[in-house]
């Protein structure tokens, strides 16, 4: 992943996006529902990666979750640690979280992996795999298609991806996929969610 070029779009506008999407207020209820269920579950120390302005962070540690928020760009890691004094923030990337083999007991990723190249999935999947401990566990947010397509998101390059491709990325990564979520609401692209838990003895 060019993390210059996710820096380069994000940086400079990531007040824009915190005062246009990314605030708790922004989110679906259904997510937060979604969210909440899944925070509960958690056993160890979880990642939000690719954390943006943090909402989802300091969500999931009202919910129970020991989160840390980590974003490639330094401008959202300081706007998160200011919207969010006390609760803990650092640069880092998806391709290296930066934690030891097998200590995280989640890791969220919500629409934090939609600009890689579909090519560069696998190896931020190996990551995640790589992290967490047996049984731990993977939520994932993303825009639904019915191929894996790049289309001009706001900010920068995204892709579609459908479901089914998804699970499969997932699944190959040494995951079990436990639940998928579809929405599709009017004015807006079609939203999926992937849950899974990664394999291997606890
Ligand atoms: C669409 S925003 C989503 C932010 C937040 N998770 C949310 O739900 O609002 C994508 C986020 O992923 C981050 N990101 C993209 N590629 C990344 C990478 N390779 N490593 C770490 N963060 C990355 C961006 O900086 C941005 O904060």
């Amino acid at each position: 992943m060019n993390h210059d070029a996710v820096r380069s779009a994000y940086g400079p506008r990531a007040l824009e996006y915190r005062t246009a999407v990314g605030s708790i207020e922004h989110t679906h209820p259904a997510d937060r529902e979604l969210v909440a269920a899944w925070a509960a579950g958690l056993k160890g120390p979880v990642v939000d990666a690719g954390c943006g302005p943090g909402h989802w962070t300091r969500f999931l540690a009202e919910h129970g979750a020991r989160v840390e928020g980590l974003d490639v760009v330094s401008e959202f890691v300081a706007l998160a640690a200011e919207l969010s004094p006390g609760f803990p923030f650092r640069v880092g990337s998806l391709e290296d979280l930066g934690v030891e083999d097998s200590s995280l007991g989640g890791i969220f990723a919500w629409y934090s992996m939609i600009h890689l190249e579909p090519a560069e999935l696998p190896a931020v999947l190996a990551e995640f795999a790589r992290c967490l401990r047996p049984g731990g566990a993977l939520l994932t947010g993303f825009f639904e298609g019915p191929e894996v397509e790049r289309f001009p998101h706001a900010m920068m390059p995204a892709y579609y991806w459908p479901v089914d491709e998804l699970v499969s990325k997932v699944t190959a990564a040494g995951f079990e996929v436990l639940e998928t979520h579809r929405r599709a609401d009017t004015g807006r692209r079609p939203h999926a969610a992937v849950a899974a838990r990664r394999l291997g003895r606890t």
